[in-house]
Formats: structure tokens, sequence, C-alpha cells
């Protein structure tokens, strides 16, 4: 198979700059595409953030060019970095202006203009450089209004005549709505009638929406998500449009990073462990329990949860259950997670009313992040609606066992604990309800005294192969039939 030319987009790629999953899936798919020889040129923004995580190696001929946005011109530049454990490399687009800011995600009033001039940058540096991409894959709202550029701004560059469009909904909780009143700093005031007209006449602009009219190909990152966005419950309103689409939306379940994620080798964990000897655990459950104070206790089940703590992650469901399981059972659960104020003040709230048995800490923490999964023996993942979800599958290598809501992707990954035939992966629940959740934390808790049964659960989730390189091939049949024969 000839090697394709992929221009890979992405508001965030780890461990540059990551907020959630979106970061170590762009990251992993770039250092897959390339380990297949593909040629890919990822390209993300130069957050603040970024500068002394990397060597940047400034592209000479990509210095200080300008691009016309409506009626401004901004100037940016490319500089390249080494991705890490790989050959690949990520080409950083600098527009200080836009960028150098602390955070990865602002408020501010021109947040949507930062991630369409990454996505306008992107394609212009393809064009300073002559190299003709035969696939342009966008992710969420942030880079989603490159089919409709391709297809206006630029549809004059026979470079892109071949070009073909992909666009990766990573979770359609977020749109990118912004006010038509922006359409001029957008570069898109004369193209009006090509956005959705519901919305204009609204004095709005989506740019998912945008997207998933004008990519030539839809994805998402499960098949059941796939199919669930296709519906009232999870469609978030873009449902219809989605259905209108359903020939060309395609579900691909993320894999994980099998070299960072692997406890056999795991620098950021207090001690190794696989499958065939599991004390390496134990002492990371320790390590976990004397780093919180918590009283440590092999017989004592450690709940862990890593999240964003966002409405999407179903938290609404633990209060109702957690301190009365707490008085009554003799567990732990450790909290990682940032995000709302709501559920950071609970968490501290009840990391202070059971001081032996809870601890919280709020903030992002990638160490911590694998040290819970090492150290925990369950992982708590009520979502409301999850379309891929990384943790579960990380847990499962890590041995620690998955209690999901079965919706999105942790349907698709994590298999019903069945006592009868020794055969399953975790629990889960249905309802979005304390109740259901309740149910399945306690049917974990009956497995959990039975020391066989666990070892069997345990050892089942461990052997699960989730790497990219299987998935990466479904992303590769997916371009190549996009691309027109030569
Ligand atoms: P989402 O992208 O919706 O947040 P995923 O499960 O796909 O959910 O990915 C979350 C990723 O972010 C995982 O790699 C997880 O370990 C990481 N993560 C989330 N919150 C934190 C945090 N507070 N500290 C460190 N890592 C975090
Ligand atoms: C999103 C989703 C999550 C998914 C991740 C990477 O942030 O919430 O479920 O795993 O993107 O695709």
């Amino acid at each position: 198979m000839d090697s394709l030319k992929i221009c890979l987009v992405s508001a965030e790629v780890a461990p540059f700059a990551k907020t959630g999953g979106l970061a170590d899936v762009s990251a992993a798919l770039a250092r897959h595409l390339h380990k297949k020889r593909h040629d890919v040129r990822l390209f993300m923004p130069l957050y603040r953030k970024v500068k002394g995580q990397v060597e940047l190696e400034p592209v000479p001929e990509l210095q200080d060019v300008p691009m016309r946005m409506g009626e401004r011109t901004y100037w940016f530049s490319i500089s390249t970095g080494k991705l890490p454990r790989s050959t690949q490399k990520v080409w950083f687009v600098r527009c200080p202006e836009l960028f150098d800011r602390e955070g990865i995600y602002t408020q501010d009033a021109d947040e949507a203009l930062r991630f369409a001039l990454l996505s306008r940058a992107a394609l212009e540096t393809c064009q300073w450089t002559q190299w003709a991409p035969d696939i342009v894959h966008c992710n969420d709202w942030h880079t989603a209004l490159m089919p409709l550029y391709l297809r206006t701004v630029y549809a004059w560059d026979k470079l892109f005549a071949r070009t073909r469009t992909v666009l990766t909904i990573h979770n359609i909780g977020y749109q990118g709505v912004t006010g038509a009143d922006r359409l001029k700093d957008l570069a898109l005031e004369n193209e009006r009638r090509f956005l959705y007209q519901e919305d204009l006449n609204e004095g709005r602009v989506n740019f998912l929406k945008t997207g998933l009219l004008y990519a030539h190909a839809l994805t998402t990152v499960s098949k059941t998500y796939a199919r669930e966005i296709q519906g009232d419950e999870h469609g978030m309103g873009l449902q219809g449009l989605l259905r209108q689409r359903s020939d060309s939306l395609f579900g691909i379940v993320n894999g994980i990073d099998g070299e960072e994620w692997n406890p056999r080798k795991d620098p950021l964990i207090p001690a190794a462990f696989h499958a065939r000897d599991l004390r390496g655990k134990e002492a990371c459950k320790q390590a976990l329990c004397e780093r919180f104070g918590l009283a440590f206790d092999v017989r004592a089940p450690l709940f862990g949860i890593v999240s964003r703590l966002t409405v999407q992650k179903g938290l609404e469901l633990l209060p109702d259950i957690l301190p009365v399981l707490l008085r009554r059972e003799d567990m732990r659960l450790v909290v990682l997670g940032s995000g709302d104020e709501r559920y950071e003040s609970y968490f501290k709230w009840l990391a202070g009313a059971f001081p032996k048995k809870v601890a919280f800490q709020a903030g992002f923490d990638n160490a911590l992040a694998h040290q819970i999964e090492a150290g925990s023996d369950l992982f708590l993942m009520p979502s409301r609606y999850e379309p891929c979800g990384l943790n579960q599958m990380y847990s499962l290598r890590y041995g620690s066992v998955p209690i999901v809501r079965r919706t999105g992707g942790l349907a698709d990954t994590v298999q019903p604990w069945d006592g009868a035939n020794g055969t399953g992966t975790g629990f889960l629940f249905d309802e979005f309800k304390p109740e259901a959740l309740q149910d399945a934390i306690q049917r974990a808790l009956e497995v959990w005294r039975h020391e066989g049964a666990w070892a069997r659960l345990v050892q089942n989730g461990m052997a699960q192969d989730f790497s990219w390189e299987r998935q990466v091939d479904e992303y590769i049949a997916l371009y190549t039939r996009l691309v027109p024969p030569r």
C-alpha cells in the first residue's frame, strides 16, 4: 500500500497539552500511523505551557508567515519538536497573540478564533511547503471548520484537489458555538450560504455542526457511541444531521498506549507488576494509602477515580450512596480530578468526613493517575455518556476492576462478569440512578470476598488487548477508501 500524507490537527497532544483523552488519542494515532510508514504532520498550538517541555526547532521557511483572517492579519511561525517515544514530529503553531496564555482552553472572547487560526495555519503550512495531504483529519469542534475552509477559502488551490477530510467526534458535548457576528473574524463572512441557516438566523455558528456537514467521513471513538449520537438521548441536538450522514459515520474504538500504560515497566509507579505476579500491585496499594494517610489493609478494597469533574462523568450518582457505603464497608476511595467547583467541594467534604477511608486530590497529575490505576482494586466510571473512555482500559491493564455505566465506549470495552462461567472483566449498570450504581458496587464487593473468583476477574481484565496496533488499521482502511484512485 502507498504511504499516505496525513495532516492531523488537534487542540491537545499528550504529553504537551492535555485535559483529557483527546490528547492521548492524537499522540497515539500519529505515532502509530508513522510507525506504519505514513507521512504524518501533527499540528497543535504552541501554548505557553508547551515551552520548556520540548526542544523546538523553528522551520526556517515558516517564520512570521502572514495570514489574513477577515480584516486582520495574523503572523504565525512553525517549529517542530519530537513526540516522545517516536521519531514522529509535532508541528507547533506559534502565534503568541492567541496561544501564549495560561491554559489550553480559555473563556476569552476569541476562543473560537484561536482554533480557527490553528486550522488555517495547518492548511497554509501545507501550501507554503507544497505538501498535498491525502487526508486532513480534524478532531472535535476546535478544528471542525477545516473541511469548510477547504471548500471555500482554499477551493482555488489545486494542491488540495485530491484531499479528503475526516472529522473525529471525541465528545459531542462540546460543539464550539459562537456568535454569528464573529464570521468576519473567521474569514467566513462571504461563505454564509454554506452555514447552517437556522443557526445563522438565531445569530450563531456551530463549529462541530459545520464539520458534520462538510467532512467526507465522520468517525467517533466507539461503535456504541456512533449509534447513540444518532438518537435523541445522546445526540445533543445533532442527531438528525448524524442520521442523515449515517452512511459516512464510523465507530472506531480508541486504543491505549501500551508503552506508557504498562504496569511491567511504568516508571511512575512505586513497584512494577504483571498478571502472573501481583505483589507489586499490593505495594502500589500500600504506597497510595500511605501517601494520603489512609489506613492500609490488603483486605479492604480500594476504589479509584481519575476524572475530569464534569457533568459528563456521572458523579451526581455518588453522594446518595457513598456515605452509606463508607460507613458500612471497610473500603477506601482515592479520587483525583479537576473541574467543576461543586464536585471538588463534594469530594473535599467526603475526604474530611472519612479521613482514614477517603482521599481527594484536586488538580491534574499524570503520575498520580498512574499510581491510582496501579494501587486501586476497583475503578469507578459511572458516566452519563462516554464516547470511548480510556481510564477503564488503563484500569483493566493495571488489574483494577472497572465498575462502569453501560454507555458508549464503556459498553464496548468492559464485559460483564459472569460468575458461572468465570468470564467478563468488570461490572456494568444501565439506568442512570444511584441505586443502579449501588447494585453494581454490591455485586463487585461480593466477588471481592471470593478470592478465587476475584483473581480470575482480574486476570481476565489484564489479558485484554486494547493496543493501537490494531485500531490504527481501521483508520488506515478508512483513509484508503476515501482517497480517490490515481
Ligand atoms: P475524557 O477525555 O472524557 O476526559 P478519557 O477517559 O478518554 O476521558 O481520558 C481521560 C484521560 O485524562 C486519561 O488519560 C486520564 O488518566 C487523564 N486524566 C483525567 N483527569 C486527570 C487528572 N486530574 N490528572 C491526571 N490525569 C487525568
Ligand atoms: C473525549 C471523551 C472520551 C474519549 C476521549 C478520546 O474527551 O469524553 O470518552 O475517550 O475523548 O477519544
